[in-house]
């Protein structure tokens, strides 16, 4: 075990847990941050996708000690109240069906509009390509991405 000091959605926090624990499971099992999810646990569906400074990452597959000084945004921080940009329209679109996956896809279209606040049809293909949905909600994520990009 050993002491990681970590800013998580602009809070510092501390952790005592062994150095090759996914950031994940430290999120989810030691500072209550349930949003970001479980998946497929190596690299491969997106569902656990958080920020690492701005950009979007699979926490699944980062040992906590590959942190460092970055600051980790989850889906909890990534507004105030929900009013993030990407977030109001997936309300708009209505895009979720189980749900299991949205965080995720939330996180990686919100990274990719900071980078790209203009995407075609191609950019978000080719950035949201690893973020699974089984549910088959491409088509409403596509939409809401491009709606979001013009607020
Ligand atoms: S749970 Fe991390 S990519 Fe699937
Ligand atoms: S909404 Fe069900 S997995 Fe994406």
């Amino acid at each position: 075990m050993a002491i990681f000091q970590l800013t998580i959605n602009s809070k510092e926090q501390q952790v005592d847990v062994a150095p090759d624990t996914p950031l994940l499971w430290v999120l989810r099992d030691h500072l209550n941050l349930p949003g970001t999810k479980f998946g497929c646990g190596i690299a491969q569906c997106g569902a656990c996708t958080v920020h690492l400074d701005g950009n979007a990452i699979r926490s699944c597959s980062l040992p906590v000690s590959a942190v460092g000084d970055a600051k980790v945004t989850t889906i909890e921080g990534l507004s105030e109240d929900g009013d993030h940009p990407v977030q109001q329209a997936w309300l708009e679109h209505d895009v979720p069906q189980c749900g299991y996956c949205q965080a995720g896809q939330i996180m990686s279209a919100a990274a990719l509009l900071k980078q790209n606040p203009d995407p075609s049809d191609e950019d978000i293909q080719s950035s949201m390509s690893g973020n699974l949905c089984r549910c088959g909600t491409y088509l409403r994520i596509r939409k809401a991405i491009k709606s979001a990009a013009n607020t």
